[in-house]
């Protein structure tokens, strides 16, 4: 039944243009259209992480609800956490349109949005006007034209401090020409300096994560964990979208610019996820995400290392029950494994994950 309403759905959004689907899809679930799910809780799907209680380990990744419209009935379709943003301190309206392209025979999307958003302010306005239900992240970017861009992390900061349950610090978007340079080292010292200073004055009991790149040679994951090893940061989120085009079918969206995601990022991503797993060691809180569409890739991140995954492409393809359908084929997973916690699977395939070549 869950997957005919999904395939039915499907259909009718990919009639339109993939920018206007989108937006069809927010005001459904704004509109109370789409049904929720009932989740029966699995006790083996929860865990403590960074300070937070997660319901489950499966998230919605940031760029689908990017002014905190939807967190609510995200939540009640079963996503365990709904991480909001990217939000810029001023609105912005992002590239020049057409800039989603659905690359359907690879179940992936290329997209170059450039942070389009209604800003600081009109995100903590639709906040303040939902009900809350479930774990918010608030993913915090830079307006294109900042003099300072670091300062416009600080103020995300300070803007959502009593509202996120945690932050993420998005310096991976492809689509913001010079911003993924504040992965390399000087600069994310500067950026993690001054955005976990303001955090312990502000909201010192909220975890702050850095979300990376796919797209970076081993010497760059030595930089990054180093960093994060000496700041008092709270984990990653690996990965954002990828430049890479390897391995796709030819057609014609394909030469499209922009970030890919979906399906052909999931081995790229989760090499670096393990490779960051074995650098920071098994303390370190990670997020695995790109390319989960099922309970079997969701889980083979966590083997990788992710102690939570989060999804959005495959949301697109999979539609509005995958959530459920995640969660069910988690619990069943557990249940064929005989364990007691989904997450005494975690770090079982890191060592052949982080073997392998990673594409930069
Ligand atoms: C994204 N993503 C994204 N990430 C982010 O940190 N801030 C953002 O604003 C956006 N925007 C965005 C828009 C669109 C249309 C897509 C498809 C993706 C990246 C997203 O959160 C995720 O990291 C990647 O898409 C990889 O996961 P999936 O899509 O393969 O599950």
């Amino acid at each position: 039944m869950s997957r005919l309403f999904d395939a039915a759905a499907r259909k009718a959004l990919f009639t339109f243009d993939p920018e206007i689907a989108h937006g069809l899809s927010i005001a459904a679930l704004k509109s109370g259209l789409v049904p929720g799910c009932r989740n029966d809780g699995d006790p083996r799907l929860t865990l403590e992480l960074a300070g937070l209680t997660f319901p489950n380990p499966l998230g919605i990744a940031a760029g689908y609800d990017k002014n905190a419209e939807v967190a609510g009935p995200l939540a009640r379709l079963g996503f365990g956490f709904v991480e909001v943003g990217t939000v810029t301190p001023r609105p912005q309206e992002g590239n020049p349109k057409p800039r989603i392209f659905r690359l359907p025979e690879d179940r992936a999307v290329i997209n170059r949005l450039g942070f389009n958003n209604k800003g600081h302010e009109a995100a903590l306005e639709n906040l303040s006007r939902s009900t809350r239900s479930g774990l918010l992240g608030i993913n915090i970017g830079a307006n294109k034209d900042a003099a300072d861009r670091i300062g416009d992390y600080v103020e995300g900061l300070r803007a959502f401090a009593k509202v996120a349950d945690y932050f993420t610090v998005n310096v991976s978007s492809p689509n913001t020409p010079g911003l993924r340079n504040l992965q390399s080292r000087e600069a994310l010292a500067e950026l993690l300096g001054r955005v976990l200073s303001e955090r312990a004055t502000r909201a010192p009991k909220t975890p702050v994560f850095l979300k990376i790149a796919p797209d970076l040679a081993d010497a760059d994951l030595d930089d990054i964990a180093e960093e994060c090893l000496s700041h008092p940061l709270d984990g990653l989120i690996i990965s954002n979208t990828t430049l890479s085009r390897d391995g796709l079918a030819e057609t014609r969206a394909k030469s499209e610019s922009g970030g890919l995601s979906g399906r052909p990022l999931f081995l790229g991503s989760t090499i670096v996820l393990a490779k960051m797993r074995q650098r920071l060691g098994t303390a370190t809180p990670l997020i695995g995400v790109g390319g989960i569409d099922s309970a079997e890739t969701a889980a083979e991140k966590i083997r990788a290392g992710a102690d939570l995954v989060q999804l959005y492409t495959g949301f697109i393809y999979g539609g509005p029950m995958l959530p459920s359908r995640i969660l069910k084929g988690l619990s069943k997973i557990c249940d064929k494994e005989q364990i007691a916690r989904l997450g005494d699977i975690r770090d079982s395939r890191t060592a052949h994950y982080a073997s392998l070549p990673s594409g930069a």
